[in-house]
Protein backbone atom coordinates (compact mmCIF):
# COMPACT_ATOMS: atom_id res chain seq x y z
CA UNK A 1 0.00 0.00 0.00
CA UNK A 2 1.35 3.47 -0.95
CA UNK A 3 1.97 5.52 2.26
CA UNK A 4 1.56 8.69 1.52
CA UNK A 5 4.58 11.07 2.99
CA UNK A 6 4.42 14.45 5.15
CA UNK A 7 6.58 16.33 5.84
CA UNK A 8 5.99 18.58 9.00
CA UNK A 9 8.68 21.99 9.81
CA UNK A 10 8.69 22.68 13.29
CA UNK A 11 8.13 26.22 14.27
CA UNK A 12 10.43 25.81 17.12
CA UNK A 13 13.37 26.30 14.91
CA UNK A 14 11.95 29.19 12.62
CA UNK A 15 13.78 32.77 13.11
CA UNK A 16 11.18 34.58 14.81
CA UNK A 17 12.34 37.85 13.61
CA UNK A 18 11.41 36.71 10.19
CA UNK A 19 8.24 34.45 10.72
CA UNK A 20 6.87 35.48 7.27
CA UNK A 21 9.46 34.62 5.29
CA UNK A 22 10.20 31.49 6.74
CA UNK A 23 6.21 30.02 6.50
CA UNK A 24 6.00 31.62 2.84
CA UNK A 25 9.56 29.75 2.31
CA UNK A 26 8.06 26.24 4.05
CA UNK A 27 5.02 26.41 1.20
CA UNK A 28 7.00 27.16 -1.20
CA UNK A 29 9.28 24.22 -0.61
CA UNK A 30 6.21 21.54 -0.23
CA UNK A 31 5.92 21.09 3.42
CA UNK A 32 2.58 19.84 3.94
CA UNK A 33 2.15 20.59 7.62
CA UNK A 34 3.99 23.07 9.84
CA UNK A 35 4.27 21.49 13.15
CA UNK A 36 4.04 23.91 16.35
CA UNK A 37 5.38 22.73 19.83
CA UNK A 38 3.12 23.93 22.64
CA UNK A 39 5.40 24.27 26.24
CA UNK A 40 3.61 25.07 29.59
CA UNK A 41 6.68 25.04 31.32
CA UNK A 42 4.98 22.41 34.16
CA UNK A 43 4.75 19.52 31.56
CA UNK A 44 7.95 19.93 30.22
CA UNK A 45 10.95 22.48 31.07
CA UNK A 46 10.87 24.49 28.88
CA UNK A 47 7.77 27.51 27.73
CA UNK A 48 6.96 28.32 24.28
CA UNK A 49 3.43 29.84 22.68
CA UNK A 50 0.01 29.64 22.39
CA UNK A 51 -3.26 30.44 20.85
CA UNK A 52 -1.93 34.46 19.20
CA UNK A 53 0.91 32.29 17.72
CA UNK A 54 -1.10 29.62 16.72
CA UNK A 55 -3.86 32.62 15.01
CA UNK A 56 -0.85 34.44 13.50
CA UNK A 57 0.50 31.48 11.90
CA UNK A 58 -2.74 30.79 10.81
CA UNK A 59 -2.63 34.06 8.50
CA UNK A 60 0.60 33.81 7.82
CA UNK A 61 0.29 30.41 5.89
CA UNK A 62 -2.15 27.82 4.55
CA UNK A 63 0.22 25.14 5.76
CA UNK A 64 -2.23 22.91 8.21
CA UNK A 65 -1.33 23.73 11.59
CA UNK A 66 -0.41 19.96 13.84
CA UNK A 67 0.01 21.52 17.17
CA UNK A 68 1.85 19.08 19.78
CA UNK A 69 0.87 20.15 23.57
CA UNK A 70 3.11 19.71 25.80
CA UNK A 71 1.19 21.04 28.78
CA UNK A 72 -0.67 19.43 32.08
CA UNK A 73 -4.57 19.57 31.68
CA UNK A 74 -4.21 20.10 27.45
CA UNK A 75 -8.22 20.29 27.72
CA UNK A 76 -8.47 23.81 29.43
CA UNK A 77 -6.65 24.72 25.91
CA UNK A 78 -8.74 22.80 23.42
CA UNK A 79 -11.45 25.40 22.58
CA UNK A 80 -9.04 28.17 22.21
CA UNK A 81 -6.31 26.80 19.97
CA UNK A 82 -8.81 24.82 17.36
CA UNK A 83 -10.47 28.68 16.90
CA UNK A 84 -7.28 30.36 16.46
CA UNK A 85 -6.38 27.68 13.67
CA UNK A 86 -5.57 24.26 14.36
CA UNK A 87 -5.98 21.40 12.36
CA UNK A 88 -4.61 19.25 14.79
CA UNK A 89 -4.17 19.03 18.56
CA UNK A 90 -1.87 15.85 19.99
CA UNK A 91 -1.84 15.43 23.49
CA UNK A 92 0.37 13.94 25.50
CA UNK A 93 -0.87 10.16 27.31
CA UNK A 94 0.82 11.04 30.72
CA UNK A 95 -0.54 14.60 31.03
CA UNK A 96 -4.15 12.90 30.04
CA UNK A 97 -5.82 10.31 32.51
CA UNK A 98 -9.12 10.51 30.60
CA UNK A 99 -7.73 10.11 27.56
CA UNK A 100 -10.83 9.17 25.50
CA UNK A 101 -12.81 11.69 26.74
CA UNK A 102 -9.95 14.46 25.81
CA UNK A 103 -9.92 12.58 22.02
CA UNK A 104 -13.40 12.67 21.51
CA UNK A 105 -13.60 16.45 22.62
CA UNK A 106 -11.04 17.29 20.03
CA UNK A 107 -13.00 15.63 17.10
CA UNK A 108 -15.91 17.18 18.42
CA UNK A 109 -14.80 20.59 18.11
CA UNK A 110 -13.88 19.53 14.34
CA UNK A 111 -9.97 19.17 14.23
CA UNK A 112 -8.15 15.98 13.95
CA UNK A 113 -7.09 14.20 17.32
CA UNK A 114 -3.25 12.99 18.15
CA UNK A 115 -1.88 10.99 21.21
CA UNK A 116 1.90 10.96 21.64
CA UNK A 117 3.90 9.50 24.35
CA UNK A 118 7.46 10.41 26.13
CA UNK A 119 10.24 7.66 25.11
CA UNK A 120 9.49 6.04 28.07
CA UNK A 121 6.09 5.63 27.80
CA UNK A 122 4.66 2.12 26.93
CA UNK A 123 2.74 2.19 23.64
CA UNK A 124 0.14 -0.36 25.64
CA UNK A 125 -1.14 3.12 26.74
CA UNK A 126 -2.76 3.99 23.92
CA UNK A 127 -3.94 0.84 22.95
CA UNK A 128 -7.72 1.11 24.14
CA UNK A 129 -7.87 4.36 22.25
CA UNK A 130 -6.21 3.79 18.93
CA UNK A 131 -9.48 2.56 17.04
CA UNK A 132 -10.61 6.55 17.22
CA UNK A 133 -7.08 8.10 16.99
CA UNK A 134 -6.31 10.25 13.71
CA UNK A 135 -2.99 10.65 14.74
CA UNK A 136 -0.20 8.57 16.81
CA UNK A 137 3.01 10.61 17.76
CA UNK A 138 6.31 8.49 18.65
CA UNK A 139 8.82 11.10 20.75
CA UNK A 140 12.15 10.03 19.52
CA UNK A 141 13.19 12.63 22.18
CA UNK A 142 12.80 13.88 25.40
CA UNK A 143 10.11 16.68 24.43
CA UNK A 144 10.99 20.27 26.02
CA UNK A 145 13.75 21.35 23.05
CA UNK A 146 14.65 21.24 19.19
CA UNK A 147 18.05 20.20 18.12
CA UNK A 148 17.97 16.73 20.59
CA UNK A 149 19.67 13.34 19.59
CA UNK A 150 17.18 10.78 17.90
CA UNK A 151 17.09 7.95 20.41
CA UNK A 152 17.59 4.61 18.23
CA UNK A 153 15.22 2.74 20.39
CA UNK A 154 12.34 4.58 18.50
CA UNK A 155 12.86 2.89 15.56
CA UNK A 156 11.65 -0.67 17.00
CA UNK A 157 9.05 1.44 19.22
CA UNK A 158 7.55 2.86 15.91
CA UNK A 159 7.34 -0.87 14.27
CA UNK A 160 5.64 -1.62 17.13
CA UNK A 161 3.40 1.30 16.72
CA UNK A 162 2.66 0.51 13.34
CA UNK A 163 1.80 -2.95 14.33
CA UNK A 164 -0.82 -1.87 17.01
CA UNK A 165 -2.39 0.32 14.41
CA UNK A 166 -2.83 -2.46 12.10
CA UNK A 167 -3.99 -4.78 14.91
CA UNK A 168 -6.76 -2.10 16.24
CA UNK A 169 -7.42 -1.53 12.67
CA UNK A 170 -6.52 1.85 13.46
CA UNK A 171 -6.57 4.90 10.81
CA UNK A 172 -4.40 6.96 12.32
CA UNK A 173 -1.33 8.84 10.74
CA UNK A 174 1.91 7.81 12.64
CA UNK A 175 3.96 10.51 12.87
CA UNK A 176 7.86 11.03 14.76
CA UNK A 177 9.41 13.93 16.41
CA UNK A 178 12.31 14.57 17.62
CA UNK A 179 15.90 14.55 15.56
CA UNK A 180 14.73 13.62 12.26
CA UNK A 181 17.29 14.22 9.94
CA UNK A 182 18.64 13.10 6.84
CA UNK A 183 20.38 9.97 8.41
CA UNK A 184 17.23 8.96 10.65
CA UNK A 185 14.56 9.34 8.47
CA UNK A 186 14.67 6.55 6.42
CA UNK A 187 14.61 3.76 9.07
CA UNK A 188 11.65 5.99 10.85
CA UNK A 189 10.12 5.71 7.15
CA UNK A 190 10.49 1.98 6.89
CA UNK A 191 9.39 0.97 10.18
CA UNK A 192 6.35 2.04 9.26
CA UNK A 193 5.89 6.11 10.29
CA UNK A 194 4.33 8.45 7.53
CA UNK A 195 4.80 12.12 9.45
CA UNK A 196 7.83 13.48 9.72
CA UNK A 197 8.79 16.38 12.22
CA UNK A 198 11.84 18.31 11.61
CA UNK A 199 13.21 21.35 12.96
CA UNK A 200 16.88 21.55 13.22
CA UNK A 201 17.38 19.73 10.20
CA UNK A 202 15.50 22.09 8.27
CA UNK A 203 16.52 25.72 9.81
CA UNK A 204 19.79 24.66 10.83
CA UNK A 205 20.91 23.75 6.71
CA UNK A 206 22.15 25.74 4.59
CA UNK A 207 19.37 25.27 2.03
CA UNK A 208 16.31 24.46 3.68
CA UNK A 209 13.99 24.00 0.30
CA UNK A 210 16.66 21.53 -0.56
CA UNK A 211 16.65 19.84 2.76
CA UNK A 212 12.61 18.96 2.86
CA UNK A 213 12.84 17.59 -0.56
CA UNK A 214 15.75 15.60 0.27
CA UNK A 215 13.73 14.73 3.54
CA UNK A 216 10.89 13.53 1.62
CA UNK A 217 12.77 12.21 -1.32
CA UNK A 218 14.58 9.56 1.40
CA UNK A 219 10.95 8.61 2.06
CA UNK A 220 9.76 8.05 -1.63
CA UNK A 221 12.67 5.56 -2.65
CA UNK A 222 10.82 2.91 -0.51
CA UNK A 223 7.24 2.68 -0.62
C1 LIG B 1 10.63 18.62 20.98
C2 LIG B 1 9.59 19.06 20.00
C3 LIG B 1 9.98 18.88 18.60
C4 LIG B 1 11.16 19.68 18.14
C5 LIG B 1 11.85 18.87 17.08
O1 LIG B 1 10.12 18.72 22.25
O2 LIG B 1 8.39 18.32 20.20
O3 LIG B 1 8.87 19.09 17.72
O4 LIG B 1 10.85 20.93 17.63
O5 LIG B 1 13.03 19.49 16.77
P1 LIG B 1 14.26 18.73 16.07
O6 LIG B 1 13.79 18.24 14.74
O7 LIG B 1 15.29 19.79 16.00
O8 LIG B 1 14.63 17.57 16.97
ZN1 LIG C 1 6.80 18.46 18.65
Amino acid sequence: MARKVRIAPSLLSADFGRLAEDLAMLEEAGADWLHVDVMDGVFVPNLTFGAKVIETCRKLTKLPLDVHLMVVEPEKYFDAFVKAGAAVLTIHVEAAPHLHRQVMRIKELGAMAGTTLNPSTSLETVREVAADLDLLLVMSVNPGFGGQKFIPASVAKLARARQLLDETRSRALLEIDGGIARETITQCWRAGADTFVAGNAIFGAKDPVAEIRALRALCAERA
